[in-house]
C-alpha cells in the first residue's frame, strides 16, 4: 500500500531551499524602485521551505497516483481523450512560439500571426465556412461567443427584441442550455425520437418568430448523426433562426462531412480535443469559431488578416465586433499544438482520424452490446451509449461498475450522461488505441458484467486497489474546501 502523502505545505524547515543561486555580480535594485509601494506585499508570505529532491519527489509521487492517457486507456465519452504526439508539445514550446509577448509589435511576431492565420484557414476549410476567431478558450466558451454573434446578428436586423429563444434537444451537453441561459435567452428544449435524434414535428411546433437559434452537436451526445440534419437547417432557417454547431464531437466527421454544409452558421471546434491538446485537467484549451458570410462582421476584435507581401496583420477596425472575449487573441500554445496536428496529419489523415475513431467506437459497441443494454442500436459514429439496466435490477450501479474498471487498470467512461438514457455508460475509445487495448477494454467491461450478476457486492466496493477508495461525490462536489490549512499537528509544533 501507498503512504498517505502530505502537502508541500507541511514539513520540509526553515531556510532549505529547492536551489541557490549564486550571488549577484551586479548591483541589486531595491524593490521599492520597482514596484510602487502601495503595491508591495506588506507581509511575508508562509512558504513552504523544501529541498529540491523532495518537491521533485512529491510531484513526481502525486503525478504517479493520476489516471492520464499516458497512463492507460481512457474511454471518456464526448471528451475525446484521444493520445496527443509529443511532437506538438515540442512544437509549442520552440522559443520563437513559448517566448513571445503579446504586447510585441507585429512586425517582430509575423511567425506567430502566420501561424494563427493559417491554422484559422484550416478550422474554416474543415467547417465549412469563410471567417474564425481563435479567441474563445475553450468549447463553452465557443458556445458564449457564438451566441454573442447570433444575437448581434439579430440586434442589427432589429429582430433581437423578438427573437429571445434558443432551441437545444433534450440530449444535449449541458454547457450549451447553460451558455444560452448567459446570453440571455429561454431554453426550448426538443426531445430526442425513437432513433436518437432530434424529433421533427416537436421541432416543427417550436420554431417560429421567436427563435433566435438552435445549437445542435451532430453527432450527437449518444454518437449518432442526425440523418435530418438538412431538414432541420431548413425548418430553423425558414423561421428566421440561425443554427450552431457544437463542435465537441467533431472528431466523428472531421476531414469528412463539413458543418457548413449541413447548414450550420456557427461552429465551434474544441481543439484540446480533435486537434490533440492534452486536456481534462483544467488546463488551458481553445474553443475556435467558425462563422459564415453574414455572422462576418461581428467577429471579436482583433482578427488575424493577410496584409500585403506576405505580411499578416491584427485588425481591430471592425465597428460591429461584439468586443474582445479573451485577452489578446486566445491560447496560444494551445493553437501551435492544433497547427503542428493539422500540418502533420493534412487532409487525408484527419479523414483518417475520423475514420478510424468511428470503426473503434463501432468495434465496441458490437462486442459490449450482448452484455449491456444498448438503447439506440444502430450503426454509431465516434462513441456509443450504453445502459447499466440490466446491472442495476441486481443491485449493481453504473457508478459501481465504472469504479470497478480502475482496478482493472482503465479510466472510467462517461457516466449518467447524456441524461435520456437510464445509467448511462458513454464510451468513446478514440482513433488512437490499438485493437490489443480495445480488446483488453472489452475483456474487463464484459468481467464486470459477469462479476455484477455473481458477486455485485464486489463490484459495490470497488475501487479496491487505488490509494483513494470510494469517495463521497455529492458532497465533493457540493462542499468544496479548496484552502489549506495546517494539519493539528503541524500547529502545536
Ligand atoms: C458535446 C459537448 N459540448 C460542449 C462541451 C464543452 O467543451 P469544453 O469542456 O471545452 O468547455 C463538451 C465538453 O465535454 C461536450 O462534450
Amino acid at each position: 500500500m501507498q503512504k498517505e502523502m502530505s502537502l508541500i505545505f507541511e514539513g520540509g524547515a526553515p531556510g532549505r531551499r529547492a536551489f541557490v543561486l549564486p550571488p549577484a555580480d551586479v548591483p541589486e535594485e531595491p524593490l521599492e524602485r520597482l514596484i510602487p509601494a502601495e503595491h508591495l506585499r506588506q507581509e511575508e508570505l508562509s512558504l513552504p521551505e523544501q529541498a529540491e529532491v523532495d518537491v521533485v519527489r512529491h510531484y513526481t509521487n502525486l503525478s504517479r497516483r493520476n489516471f492520464a492517457v499516458d497512463v492507460g486507456f481512457y474511454p471518456l465519452g464526448s471528451c475525446t481523450m484521444k493520445y496527443n504526439p509529443k511532437v506538438n508539445e515540442m512544437a509549442a514550446s520552440l522559443p520563437g512560439f513559448a517566448k513571445v509577448h503579446p504586447y510585441q509589435p507585429e512586425e517582430t511576431v509575423q511567425g506567430a500571426l502566420e501561424l494563427m492565420y493559417n491554422l484559422g484557414q484550416y478550422l474554416c476549410r474543415i467547417a465549412g465556412l469563410n471567417h474564425v476567431s481563435l479567441q474563445p478558450a475553450a468549447g463553452a466558451h465557443g458556445e458564449l461567443t457564438g451566441l454573442l454573434l447570433i444575437k448581434a446578428y439579430h440586434m442589427d436586423r432589429g429582430e433581437d427584441e423578438q427573437r429571445r429563444e434558443v432551441i437545444i434537444p433534450d440530449s444535449a451537453h449541458g454547457t450549451n442550455p447553460a451558455s444560452a441561459a448567459m446570453c440571455g435567452y429561454k431554453v426550448v428544449t426538443v426531445r430526442s425520437d425513437e432513433r436518437g435524434g432530434m424529433d421533427l414535428a416537436e421541432l416543427r411546433k417550436v420554431a417560429g418568430p421567436k427563435t433566435a437559434a438552435l445549437m445542435l452537436t451532430n453527432p450527437n451526445t449518444l454518437g449518432l448523426f442526425d440523418e435530418n440534419i438538412t431538414e432541420i437547417a431548413a425548418i430553423v432557417h425558414e423561421a428566421g433562426g440561425l443554427l450552431y454547431y457544437d463542435g465537441a464531437n467533431a472528431n466523428a466527421v472531421v476531414g469528412i462531412a463539413k458543418p457548413g454544409d449541413m447548414g450550420f452558421d456557427v461552429v465551434h471546434f474544441n481543439l484540446h480535443k480533435t486537434f490533440s491538446t492534452p486536456h481534462g485537467g483544467g488546463g488551458p484549451g481553445a474553443g475556435p469559431v467558425c462563422v459564415c458570410d453574414k455572422l462576418a462582421p461581428f467577429l471579436p476584435v482583433p482578427v488575424v488578416v493577410a496584409a500585403e507581401e506576405g505580411r499578416y496583420k491584427l485588425d481591430y477596425d471592425r465597428p460591429k465586433s461584439i468586443g474582445q472575449v479573451k485577452s489578446f487573441y486566445g491560447n496560444f500554445g494551445v493553437l501551435v499544438r492544433a497547427y503542428a496536428y493539422i500540418r502533420a496529419l493534412g487532409a487525408s489523415g484527419l479523414r483518417e482520424v475520423a475514420e478510424t475513431a468511428v470503426l473503434h467506437a463501432n468495434y465496441l459497441m458490437r462486442k459490449l452490446a450482448p452484455y449491456f443494454d444498448l438503447p439506440y442500436d444502430r450503426p454509431c459514429k465516434h462513441e456509443f451509449v450504453l445502459s447499466g439496466k440490466r446491472q442495476k435490477s441486481r443491485g449493481v450501479r453504473t457508478l459501481d461498475m465504472a469504479k470497478r474498471l480502475l482496478d482493472y487498470g482503465f479510466h472510467a467512461p462517461t457516466v449518467y450522461f447524456p441524461l435520456i438514457v437510464d445509467e448511462a455508460i458513454m464510451i468513446e475509445p478514440t482513433e488512437t488505441e490499438s485493437k490489443e487495448t480495445l480488446d483488453a477494454f472489452a475483456a474487463a467491461m464484459i468481467a464486470i458484467a459477469d462479476e455484477a450478476e455473481k458477486d455485485p457486492e464486489l463490484v459495490k466496493s470497488a475501487p479496491l486497489t487505488t490509494v483513494v477508495k470510494r469517495l463521497d461525490e455529492t458532497r465533493a462536489a457540493r462542499q468544496l474546501d479548496l484552502r489549506w490549512r495546517p494539519a493539528p499537528a503541524a500547529k502545536s509544533g
